[in-house]
């Protein structure tokens, strides 16, 4: 693998890094599911990341295994999100939201204010790439430098954030990435600034995932990058029940399915065995 050398490449040209970088993974996944005729989104500003920074050599085959979740998840949160502004949330917050461009892509309600969290180096490089573009978002769009092992609520607050507002919140392959003391912090943030009527959508995975054979070489990739996976969960409908919320988790092979789609390994319980990408929604608990 010439992964290395390849990644002093890229922080020389100011390209998204570390963890960072596998935003660009999804990125790719999104703008080769763009071009297909039969779509299931299309993310026009997709590609133009690619052309802006590609992906060192040999990273892009994380996308043999994980790609098709990358797409469906992408269509899946899509709806839920459109689900929580139907419903009302008028407020949508977008946590680790890398090169996600949702803000623009989606047919947001009149006024929507998103907020778009990541750490500083990826979203200085999206928005040097998104004003080259000359993209309008289809909302009030604000984008808050954070990490979200810190207390991301103060900047985003600061961003004009109104916490009695019910809010859409989205942790789309985030959580994996932290250690299990930050999730269960970032989810009590979260519900303190969750009224009624808030809605939460999260990916998660469980050990079995995590040690998969295929996820191996993933694992392997990852960490040449320093974008280890810390963090597991068992029971996603438990853990989110203690943080007031009453969650749904969605099988992905049910989700490929209802999409029109052949079941990728990545969801496939006869490959899998025990393993499971947890796709899940949740409303806030109102007792
Ligand atoms: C796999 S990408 C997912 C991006 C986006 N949610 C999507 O699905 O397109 C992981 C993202 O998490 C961000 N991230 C990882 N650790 C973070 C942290 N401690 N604080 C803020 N963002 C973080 C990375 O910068 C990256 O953009």
């Amino acid at each position: 693998m010439s992964l290395p050398s390849s990644v002093g490449e890229w922080v020389r040209q100011q390209a998204p890094a570390g963890v960072s970088l596998t935003a660009m993974l999804i990125a790719r996944a999104r703008a080769e599911e763009s071009d297909r005729e039969d779509a299931l989104f299309r993310d026009p500003l997709a590609g133009g990341f690619l052309d802006a920074a590609g992906l060192p050599d040999g990273l892009d085959r994380v996308n043999d295994f994980g790609g098709p979740n990358f797409v469906l998840r992408t269509r899946y949160f899509d709806d839920q999100l459109l689900d929580a502004a139907e419903a009302g949330c008028r407020q949508v917050v977008l946590l680790a939201a890398g090169l996600d461009t949702r803000a623009f892509r989606l047919p947001w309600p009149d006024g929507t204010r998103l907020f778009e969290l990541d750490l500083p180096e990826l979203l200085s490089f999206k928005e040097r790439v998104i004003a080259e573009s000359e993209a309008a978002p289809a909302c009030e769009r604000a984008v808050v430098r954070a990490d979200l092992r810190d207390d991301w609520s103060v900047p985003l607050l600061d961003a004009g954030f109104q916490p009695n507002e019910p809010t859409a919140w989205l942790a789309e392959g985030l959580l994996m990435f932290l250690r299990p003391e930050d999730n269960d912090r970032l989810l009590a943030r979260i519900g303190s600034l969750s009224p009624p009527g808030s809605r939460l959508a999260l990916e998660h995975v469980n050990r079995a995932f995590h040690q998969s054979p295929d996820m191996r070489a993933v694992h392997r990739r990852f960490a040449l990058i320093q974008a280890s996976w810390y963090a597991t969960v068992e029971d996603p409908r438990a853990w989110l029940a203690g943080h007031g919320w009453r969650a749904r988790v969605q099988p992905g092979e049910d989700l490929a399915r209802r999409l029109g789609r052949p079941v990728p390994r990545v969801y496939d319980p006869e490959h899998l065995g025990s393993g499971r990408i947890w796709l899940v929604s949740a409303q806030r608990a109102t007792d």
